[in-house]
C-alpha cells in the first residue's frame, strides 16, 4: 500500500505517468484537477465555485480541494494511491499528512517531476483529449493513429481544457512557483523527495519512477 504524491508545474506529465501507475501496479489515481473538472461538468456546488478560478489559471480553496481527497480517501480500500496535483500549497501538504494518519496511512515518496519552462507550455498548448473516453492526445507528441478517429473508442469528437491556453498557462505556472514549490522543503527534511529528469520522454520517465518505487519496495521486503 505505497503512498505517492505526483509534484510537478502544470504539463510535467503527473497525469500521464500516473495513469501508468494505476495500469501497471493497480494503484489509484487520486487528481484534485479531474475531481475538480467533474464537479463543473455536473454543476455542483463546488463546481460553480471553481470554474471561474481554474479557467483564470489559478488555485482553489484549500479546504475545497482538501475535503474532496478525503473523501475519495475513504473508498481507497488497500490500494496504493498516486496523489495527482495535490497537495500544491504549504497548508494542503499539512491537510493531506493529517487525512492519511486519520486512515493509518503515510506518505512513501514525493516524486517531482522537473521540466523547462518552454517544453512545459509547448505540451499544454498542443494537448487535447477524446471527448467520449478522456484518452489524452499531443498534436505533436501523441497523434491518434488515424487522423480524427479516437484510437481506443474510434470516436471522432474530441476537446481541449479551457485552461489549456498560453495565457493561463503563464498564470499556472506562476502559481505552481509562487505557492507549490515552497512546499518541497517540508517533504526534504523528511526525506520524501525523489527528483525525476521529466525531460525524457514518457517511457525514460516511467521507467525511472518504477526504479524509486521499486528500490523501496527492496526496503520493504529486506
Ligand atoms: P490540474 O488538472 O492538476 O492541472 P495541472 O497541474 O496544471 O497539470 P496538467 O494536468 O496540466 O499537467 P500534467 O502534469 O498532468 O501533465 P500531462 O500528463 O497531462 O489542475 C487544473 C486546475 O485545477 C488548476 O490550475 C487549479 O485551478 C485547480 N486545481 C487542481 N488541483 C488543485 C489543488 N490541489 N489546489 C488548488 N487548485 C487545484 O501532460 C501534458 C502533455 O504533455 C500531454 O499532452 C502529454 O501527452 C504530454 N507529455 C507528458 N509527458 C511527456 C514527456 N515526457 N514528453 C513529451 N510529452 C509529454
Amino acid at each position: 500500500m505505497m503512498n505517492i504524491v505526483l509534484l510537478g508545474p502544470p504539463g510535467a506529465g503527473k497525469g500521464t505517468q500516473a495513469q501508468r501507475l494505476v495500469n501497471g501496479r493497480g494503484m489509484l489515481q487520486l487528481s484534485t484537477g479531474d475531481m475538480l473538472r467533474e464537479a463543473v461538468a455536473s454543476g455542483t456546488p463546488v463546481g460553480l465555485k471553481a470554474k471561474a478560478v481554474m479557467e483564470a489559471g489559478e488555485l482553489v480553496s484549500d479546504a475545497i480541494v482538501s475535503a474532496l481527497i478525503g473523501e475519495r480517501l475513504d473508498s481507497a480500500g488497500d490500494a496504493g494511491v498516486i496523489f495527482d496535483g495535490f497537495p500544491r500549497t504549504r497548508a494542503q501538504a499539512e491537510a493531506l499528512d493529517l487525512l492519511l494518519a486519520e486512515r493509518g496511512r503515510s506518505l512513501d515518496h514525493v516524486v517531482e517531476i522537473c521540466v523547462e519552462e518552454d517544453a512545459l507550455v509547448e505540451r499544454i498548448t498542443g494537448r487535447f483529449s477524446c471527448a467520449s473516453c478522456g484518452t489524452g492526445y499531443h498534436d505533436r507528441f501523441k497523434q491518434p493513429r488515424q487522423e480524427g478517429v479516437c484510437d481506443v473508442c474510434s470516436s471522432t469528437d474530441f476537446c481541449r481544457r479551457p485552461d489549456d491556453n498560453e495565457q493561463t498557462v503563464r498564470t499556472r505556472l506562476a502559481e505552481y512557483r509562487r505557492k507549490t514549490e515552497p512546499i518541497l522543503p517540508y517533504y526534504n527534511e523528511r526525506t520524501l523527495v525523489r527528483r525525476v529528469d521529466g525531460m525524457r520522454s514518457v517511457d525514460e520517465v516511467a521507467a525511472r519512477i518504477d526504479a524509486v518505487l521499486d528500490s523501496s519496495e527492496l526496503v520493504r521486503g529486506a
